[in-house]
């Protein structure tokens, strides 16, 4: 039995395999956040490919927040629709879908002013940001309280908050860019303070039964950054508060890059996230083989896997793995039109 295979539920979702689409923003939105038939098409695609779980690309609660003019955004009521219309698609057939919530802080790439924690640039190229105060702070978690209520109307069976990547909330979290000397700088405590409450804002407005996940760095591959360490105490803030999966990537904060990158690279962070905070985790990265992805679920690393480029060459990617064991094993068919290829 291919574990790959088994559906995975969590609070009123069931997800037909572990296969996720990793959130990949694709810079093709109008210049207004809406998507178009172009996301429809793209998304639509692995779903029918068999991805149990989609994860929309980074989507923008504040129009200063896009990393680019064509970033999506669910920033404005108008913008439901388009995202509706991808959400209605995925699942007829059979998918699970949810978006990735995100501000890129000083990151961001539209606005003349960039926000952020303390006036760090992200490098001697990046202007330098407006520090956030206490109530522009306020003023932001109550754009994530209203991205949250749009993805419950757009029929999101996720939210993901991205937490990761050297955005906004990695911003806040990583000693590196924040040097507040308020209640949202300092101590590990401190600076898990934005995030705390942007899960609370998110958790108002969302569905009790719906699961919210979170997207962080492990590592900061800086010294003086987050550890390990820190990332198990995040992960456990982050579960007393109402966080049930916690999506896995590294880097970001800093134009450092890993030392060396390898296929499955990021696993070991997931599965120690994993096994000493007691909360789901997934794993991403380099992760190209079903024989690999197999083993991530059957030797609890992970209880989901997440494919980022390898989706980009081949939608089919869940289809040809399945196609590789008895068909009557998988749970999510492949579409009937389709089954001659298979
Ligand atoms: C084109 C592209 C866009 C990406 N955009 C996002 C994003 O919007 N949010 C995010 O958390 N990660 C983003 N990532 C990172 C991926 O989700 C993933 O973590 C990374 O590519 C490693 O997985 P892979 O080796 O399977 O591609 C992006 C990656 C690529 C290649």
């Amino acid at each position: 039995m291919s574990l790959l295979f088994t559906p995975f539920e969590q609070k009123s979702l069931t997800i037909s395999n572990r296969i996720v689409m990793s959130p990949m923003c694709m810079y093709s939105a109008q210049n207004d956040g809406k998507a178009t038939d172009w996301h429809l098409i793209h998304y639509g695609t692995r779903a029918m490919g068999g991805v149990g779980l989609i994860l929309l690309e980074a989507t923008a609660i504040e129009k200063r927040g896009r990393i680019s003019a064509r970033d999506l955004g669910l920033w404005d009521d108008s913008q439901v629709p388009s995202l509706q219309k991808i959400v209605d698609f995925v699942h007829q057939q059979n998918g699970a879908i949810g978006v990735q919530l995100a501000h890129a802080g000083r990151k961001a790439g539209v606005d003349d002013v960039i926000v952020a924690p303390s006036e760090l640039p992200f490098n001697q190229d990046s202007p330098i940001p407006h520090e956030l105060s206490v109530n522009e702070i306020f003023h932001v978690i109550e754009s994530w309280r209203e991205g949250a209520r749009r993805a419950k109307e757009a029929g999101f069976d996720v939210i993901e908050i991205h937490g990761a990547h050297g955005y906004l909330i990695h911003q806040f979290l990583s000693p590196i860019s924040n040097k507040k000397t308020d209640q949202y700088g300092g101590s590990l405590e401190n600076r898990f303070l934005l995030l705390k409450q942007i899960i609370q804002a998110v958790k108002e407005e969302w569905p009790k039964d719906k699961p919210i996940y979170l997207r962080l760095s492990a590592v900061d591959y800086d010294e003086g950054g987050l550890t390990l360490e820190d990332t198990l105490n995040i992960a456990r803030m982050a579960k007393a508060e109402g966080i049930d999966f916690i999506d896995c990537s590294t880097g970001g904060i800093s134009p450092l890059a890993p030392p060396v990158v390898f296929p499955g690279y990021q696993i070991p962070y997931a599965a120690e996230i994993r096994e000493k905070v007691g909360i789901a985790t997934g794993c991403v990265g380099l992760i190209t083989e079903p024989a690999m992805a197999n083993e991530i679920i059957g030797n609890g690393k992970g209880d989901l896997v997440l494919l980022g480029r390898e989706l980009l060459r081949n939608p089919y990617w869940a289809l040809h793995a399945s196609a590789l064991r008895k068909r009557k094993e998988f749970e999510h068919p492949i579409p009937i039109p389709y089954e001659r290829g298979f």
